[in-house]
């Protein structure tokens, strides 16, 4: 993480994980853990059915409610679809696009794209994912791929709407395989994600857009990932269900604040 140009970023992906009375208790104890002095952005993404009993819990606290996905349309007769207004009216503030569960679900690049801006057009932040799989890794086309995935999904994203822009690498090898990427392959991937923005956008909004690490990381790896100067912080599956092991995480942000 470098500080100095940006914010840290933990946040939770729980997929499809937890009823709503889960994340009530979830998000009470989270609650009583809550580090009072300056601290990481904490962003909790979750099943929709969830976001009333997450917003409840914590709607005047620092934690921000996340979902795990959206319609790019804005309504219509789209059975059992959920357009951004939604999101936004019940007090959503991020939403993960292209994630690779969903992308393997048929999504392809441009959706990933029109969903994007279907997330700016409703006032909240989208959380980009991309990455490559082992074979791609294999091949030696990694950042070939994921200079495409976020070309073309930020060819939508005006530059002064940017700073809205969080973007999660995730190694689709890694993602809940308890294969981690070492903090030396995630740093290289995050830094060459950094350096398409720059070539996109230009220095100054390249040094500030936060990059994520994600896949298999958790209380035991997390310092060590996010000591990386391009590792600006987490989007954790697994790991983020459990509250404690969830705050572990934010405190590894936490201390990692050179
Ligand atoms: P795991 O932390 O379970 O590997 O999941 C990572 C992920 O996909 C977060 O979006």
């Amino acid at each position: 993480m470098n500080r100095k140009y940006r914010r840290a970023v933990i946040a939770a992906n729980w997929k499809m994980n937890k009823t709503p009375s889960e994340t009530r208790d979830f998000c009470t104890a989270l609650r009583s853990m809550l580090p009072r002095s300056r601290w990481c952005d904490i962003i909790l993404c979750m099943p929709a059915i969830d976001i009333p009993s997450g917003m409840r819990v914590l709607k005047d606290t620092r934690v921000a409610i996340g979902a795990e996905n959206i319609h790019e349309k804005a309504s219509g007769a789209l059975t059992g679809e959920i357009a951004g207004n939604m999101l936004a009216d019940a007090g959503v503030k991020y939403v993960i696009v292209g994630h690779s569960e969903r992308r393997e679900m048929g999504e392809s690049d441009t959706r990933v794209a029109a969903k994007l801006r279907a997330v700016l057009d409703n006032g909240m932040n989208p959380i980009l994912c991309v990455g490559e799989s082992l074979e791609q890794r294999e091949l030696g086309v990694t950042e070939e791929w994921i200079a495409m995935q976020l070309k073309i999904a930020l060819s939508v994203v005006k530059p002064e709407e940017l700073k809205k822009v969080v973007i999660a690498y995730e190694p689709i090898w890694a993602i809940g395989t308890g294969k981690t990427a070492t903090p030396e392959q995630a740093q290289e991937v995050c830094e060459f994600v950094r350096s398409v923005v720059r070539k996109l956008y230009g220095a100054r909004p390249a040094r500030s857009v936060p990059v994520l690490y994600g896949g298999s990381m958790n209380e035991k790896n997390a310092f060590d990932l996010l000591a990386k100067p391009d590792i600006d912080g987490g989007l954790i599956g697994g790991a983020s269900l459990d509250p404690e092991k969830f705050m572990q995480i934010v405190h590894a942000a936490n201390q990692n604040n050179d």
